[in-house]
């Protein structure tokens, strides 16, 4: 399973890429607007700053809602490196103009996905990846680690290629869950990554292995 952080902050971007096991960034307009960024000028520019810093799949997501729109900012967010992915949303439009950036070579997201039929959709019209968000499921009172495994279950009975990206995490478990129910791809807060570290066994292990090593230093 390959490693996102899910943030537009570039400390955290940092952090986590020096732990050696990041493979790419998911951003949106949301974590964008809480870095305080402001203008199509500096946004670009914050997108270029990332993909310098990750060797990987970084989401870029369009704002627009029509084919056209969609498709204009695709190809203005896709000239910017060759590892931006167009991060689309699950619209109608938004289908149409997946399947034009496939026919055109320019890789993308689906985001916002909540259901397996619309996982299915996006899969049809070539999408790179499809983002469901499982914390908002689990928010709403469904169990968002299931539909993972159901649109895996689909992927892999029909063969679609599409990766399955599980978004919207909000802890460590998340991960291992998703990691059990056949997700491609984790985008995770850094602290969710960190929390994956943590087991109070290793802390009591550890303490004791230093204090051990003193009696032969
Ligand atoms: C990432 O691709 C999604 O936009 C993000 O994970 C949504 O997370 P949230 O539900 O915490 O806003």
């Amino acid at each position: 399973m390959k490693f996102f952080i899910d943030t537009a902050n570039l400390a955290q971007i940092k952090e986590a890429n020096d732990l050696g096991i990041l493979d790419g960034v998911t951003t949106n307009p949301s974590l964008m607007a809480k870095e305080g960024i402001k203008g199509t000028e500096a946004v670009m520019q914050h997108y270029k700053t990332i993909c310098e810093m990750v060797n990987g799949d970084i989401s870029a997501e369009v704002i627009s809602t029509d084919f056209a729109g969609i498709v204009e900012e695709g190809k203005k967010l896709a000239a910017i490196h060759k590892n931006i992915v167009v991060k689309v949303p699950m619209i109608k439009e938004g289908i149409k103009a997946i399947k034009w950036f496939t026919d055109n070579g320019i890789k993308t997201n689906c985001t916002l996905i909540f259901s397996a039929g619309q996982a299915i959709l996006a899969a049809k019209a070539g999408a790179t990846y499809v983002s469901p968000f499982i914390g908002r499921i689990d928010d709403s009172g469904w169990d968002g680690v299931e539909l993972i495994a159901q649109i895996a279950n689909i992927y892999s009975i029909q063969g679609f290629k599409t990766e399955i990206l599980a978004a919207s995490i909000r802890n460590a478990l998340h991960i291992v869950k998703c990691a059990e129910a056949g997700a491609d791809v984790c985008t995770c807060p850094l602290d969710s990554i960190l929390g994956l570290l943590k087991h109070p066994l290793t802390d009591i292990g550890l303490a004791k292995f230093l204090e051990d090593a003193k009696k032969f230093a």
